[in-house]
């Protein structure tokens, strides 16, 4: 396939940044997007060019290092992350537009790289859970419904790849910050911290910069781990119950 691409080229967080167009002959379609752009980048250095920076670790979809907006979507136009997306989704002759994550609280760090750190900020306020230590405790000394320990493993599938706040309009982590809370809202060792918890997250939250919640929805429509929409319900009814609580 022959691509013409444009891409968001920012030298640091201070500079202006600006949509440049390279032309791209030779992709397969059984490249991923990241490869698409290695190929890319090994041309630019060959010609003395700055190659263009973007995140990435695993590129098998566990880490959520990688994201971009591609085309004005979040990861692309598959339910997948960016590393797991591939070449075959395009067609010969398209013009691909790539951006950072769009939102005030992931501040561009070079080209297509953004901080991320006010995800780790967020859980940082979370805090820790109680849990005994010493030796393994017997299996069945802490028993969990299997609905409730099925609900906990599939929201602690969130890799915090941030996609969730790029889709939203109004920037908003809330998507993220239900993942975690239902994650240890479900479970026996969750339980101790669950007022506190909730109360300083959302407040973190609110501190870096991340919008409300509107209920629209695109947050989980961009999500590659497909967390539902409705962790932010239990996000609000624990947030609640703090305050009825007296936090
Ligand atoms: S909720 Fe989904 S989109 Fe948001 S950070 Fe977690 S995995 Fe990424
Ligand atoms: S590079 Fe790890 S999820 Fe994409």
């Amino acid at each position: 396939m022959r691509l013409t691409l444009k891409i968001w080229r920012q030298a640091d967080a201070a500079s202006e940044g600006a949509m440049h167009t390279y032309e791209i002959d030779d992709v397969s379609e059984d490249m991923s997007f990241l490869e698409m752009l290695d190929v890319l980048n090994e041309e630019l250095q060959a010609k003395g060019e700055e190659p263009v920076a973007f995140d990435s670790d695993c590129r098998e979809g566990i880490c959520g290092m990688c994201g971009l907006m591609i085309n004005g979507q979040a990861h692309g136009p598959e339910v997948t992350t960016t590393c797991q997306l591939h070449m075959r989704s395009f067609k010969d002759g398209d013009e691909i537009v790539i951006e950072p994550w769009r939102a005030d609280a992931f501040p561009v760090v070079k080209d297509l790289c953004v901080d991320r750190g006010a995800f780790d900020r967020i859980i940082q306020a979370g805090g820790y859970i109680s849990v005994n230590t010493g030796s393994a405790p017997e299996a069945h000394a802490t028993p969990v419904p299997r609905d409730d320990a099925l609900r906990a493993f599939n929201v602690a599938t969130c890799i915090g790849c941030g996609a969730c706040v790029a889709a939203c309009p109004n920037g908003s982590a809330s998507l993220f910050m239900g993942a975690k809370i239902t994650h240890l809202g479900e479970l026996p060792q969750g339980q101790p911290e669950r007022d506190t918890r909730v109360v300083e997250m959302v407040g973190q939250h609110d501190h870096e910069g991340f919008g409300g919640c509107t209920n629209i929805g695109e947050c989980t429509a961009a999500c590659p781990k497909e967390i539902p929409l409705d962790v932010i319900s239990r996000l609000n009814w624990d947030l609640h119950a703090a305050m009825r609580h007296g936090l």
